[in-house]
């Protein structure tokens, strides 16, 4: 995944506004073509890949994918026929998307692959420049970029998705340029044995992991895809309505970033649940029962309303005790995260 190539060419500017916005962009929502509803009514699950380790680096590049300049230039209907073709599961036609990905280890590189094989523009960015994501650059289809380019052309959404100790690193002001309505995903997840180290606040429950990153961040994020694999996340997705489809939870305390989230969700080929605000984001942190299950929609929504809202005391104990554990054995088994 590392590399050491030298490629530091400025990504292209961005499309036109009317090839890139997504549907929530505009208050004009198209009506389907005869054409797209007849393809819509003869969807069929794609079939499931071989599961991974959760600790095993994305499989970048499994999947179909094609270059950005090729989605650029095709046709509308030609990028629907594509895009069906690289597995978009959605039954809603979906705009292309400029999406900016902060981070390009295992969940950055497996959300870039499909995101790039549904037709979206997607700029990748870690912590040691664009030189060193050549590898990645050829394995997902995405751009190359600094964390700031990613910032300034992830137009339509921006992920963040690095070690929870990292965060404070972050430029200040990554954001601020950031349009007031483009959702910020957070996919953090706290690891303080192998990982992250003790914080206080996560410690003692006073904040929710994503609550801590959003003060970081200091704009409003939607915490989703921390509970899934990085290899289910980039292979298991498939068409709504596909018996057992995995679901993932989806907290923000923004609502209209959290509806616009939740249908790229459907897009990538998982059922998406309301986990109600970031403070109650607790419920799909590590150590809870639907923590890297898979659970199908109503098990997951059946989990979720069993915990309640508020976390109690004991709560909080049992479940930093079962990640202990969870931590404890990955480390017995010299896994070692960075
Ligand atoms: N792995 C999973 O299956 C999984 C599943 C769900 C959630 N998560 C959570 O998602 C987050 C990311 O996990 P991951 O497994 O994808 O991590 P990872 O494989 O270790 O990759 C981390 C990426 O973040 C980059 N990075 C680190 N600090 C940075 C900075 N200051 N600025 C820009 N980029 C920076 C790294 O770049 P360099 O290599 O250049 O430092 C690397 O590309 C973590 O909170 C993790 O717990 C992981």
């Amino acid at each position: 995944m590392r590399s050491t190539s030298t490629s530091t060419s400025p990504p292209p500017k961005s499309r036109p506004e009317s090839r890139c916005r997504p549907p929530w962009a505009s208050s004009f929502r198209r009506a389907p073509s005869i054409l797209t509803i007849l393809l819509a009514a003869t969807q069929r699950p794609v079939s499931f890949a071989e599961a991974g380790r959760f600790c095993g680096r994305a499989g970048a590049g499994s999947g179909a994918h094609y270059s950005r300049q090729k989605s650029k230039t095709a046709s509308p209907l030609f990028n629907h026929l594509r895009r069906r073709r690289a597995g978009a599961h959605s039954t809603q036609p979906f705009p292309t998307m400029n999406i900016g990905i902060i981070g390009a280890g295992h969940i950055g590189s497996a959300l870039a692959v499909r995101l790039t094989s549904l037709g979206h523009s997607v700029y990748i960015a870690n912590s040691r420049g664009p030189e060193t994501l050549k590898e990645v650059e050829q394995k997902t289809g995405a751009k190359a970029v600094t964390a700031e380019q990613a910032a300034q052309h992830g137009t339509d959404l921006i992920v963040v998705t690095i070690p929870l100790k990292n965060i404070p690193d972050l430029p200040k002001n990554l954001l601020a340029s950031v349009p007031q309505d483009t959702p910020i995903i957070d996919t953090s997840n706290y690891y303080p044995m192998l990982r992250d180290g003790q914080i206080p606040e996560l410690e003692t429950g006073s904040l929710t992991e994503s609550e801590w990153v959003q003060q970081h961040l200091g704009r409003p994020v939607v915490k989703v895809f921390n509970n899934i694999y990085a290899d289910h996340l980039q292979n298991k997705g498939v068409a709504a309505g596909t018996p057992g489809r995995i679901s993932l939870p989806v907290a923000s305390d923004d609502s209209a970033a959290k509806q616009k989230v939740m249908q790229l969700v459907d897009e990538l080929g998982f059922d998406a649940v309301d986990d109600g605000t970031l403070h109650e984001s607790w419920r799909q942190q590590p150590g809870t029962p639907s923590y890297g299950a898979d659970l199908p929609a109503d098990q997951l929504r059946e989990h979720l309303a069993s915990l309640g809202t508020e976390r109690t005391e004991a709560q909080h104990a049992e479940f930093k005790a079962n990640h202990a554990r969870t931590e404890q054995a990955m480390a017995d088994q010299g896994i070692k995260l960075k």
